[in-house]
């Protein structure tokens, strides 16, 4: 059965006493989930570790991080490895997001060694994928996310995709305050489902989680949340404040 999640991308913000008070004032007002309805917080690397304690008992509430490496191990200044988040209990890793293929040049054949990595380990990948303004403009952004899963997914074998979710964030809702419509986000997820199916077929497609990310907040998450094809969202800004990410979350919870 498709899960619905709803995940908190903090990026590079906070630091342990702001973060630790977020994840605090998320616990209290946290709904209850059932196992079918995801949480999944992603915090800086540095905070894993606490988020991780505070959240220990919480059933279906999970903590995922903002990337990992493509190797195992190795002369990697810098790099944090997929074993390393598995060892510590992480379960989720956002990969391909938009700011790292942007900053860091990461390319959809870098992305598809790290899904290959971060599933080796066992862990659930959220992966990321969205056109920039000049490919809405050209009206090409059907076949660009196309491309984006074929060149990074579609060597998976099907029983892989139990361990994958997709955020469909396009890139001018990022940050910007404008959102995607809720028919331009249902029609891309219904897209990447139809893509999905042709390749793997209507049952696999049927069950995959689709997530929508970019100036999704309070106030939209809803309307979002209410098309037959978004599964939840990939919230940034508005998952820094308790207050805004609570509704989101209830949002998710009262979808279909
Ligand atoms: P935003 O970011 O909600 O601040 O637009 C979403 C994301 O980049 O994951």
């Amino acid at each position: 059965m498709r899960k619905k999640i709803v995940a908190a991308n903090w990026k590079m913000n906070m630091n342990s006493s702001t973060g630790e008070k977020l994840v605090n004032g998320i616990l209290n007002g946290l709904p209850v989930l059932n196992e079918n309805q995801k949480v999944v917080i992603c915090p800086p690397f540095p905070y894993l570790a606490m988020v991780q304690n505070e959240t220990k008992n919480v059933p279906n509430l999970h903590v995922g991080a903002q990337n990992a490496h493509a190797q195992e191990s190795g002369a990697y200044t810098g790099e944090v490895s997929a074993g390393m988040l598995k060892e510590m209990g992480i379960e989720y890793v956002i990969l391909g997001h938009s700011e790292r293929r942007e900053y860091n040049h990461e390319t959809n054949a870098q992305l598809k060694e790290k899904v290959d990595r971060v599933l080796s380990e066992g862990l659930h990948v959220i992966f990321c994928c969205g056109e920039s303004l000049a490919t809405r403009d050209a009206n090409t952004q059907n076949d660009f996310v196309e491309n984006q899963l074929t060149e990074s997914l579609f060597h998976l074998d099907a029983e892989k995709y139990s361990h994958i979710s997709i955020a469909y964030e396009p890139i001018w809702a990022i940050g910007t305050g404008r959102t995607a419509t809720a028919q331009q986000a249902q029609d891309m997820h219904a897209h990447i489902r139809k893509v999905i199916s042709k390749k793997y077929g209507a049952d696999l497609a049927n069950d995959l989680t689709i997530l929508y990310g970019g100036s999704c907040k309070a106030s939209n998450a809803a309307e979002l949340f209410s098309n037959p094809d978004v599964d939840g969202g990939l919230i940034g800004g508005a998952s820094l404040k308790s207050a805004d990410f609570l509704p989101i979350v209830e949002a998710m919870i009262k979808a279909k």
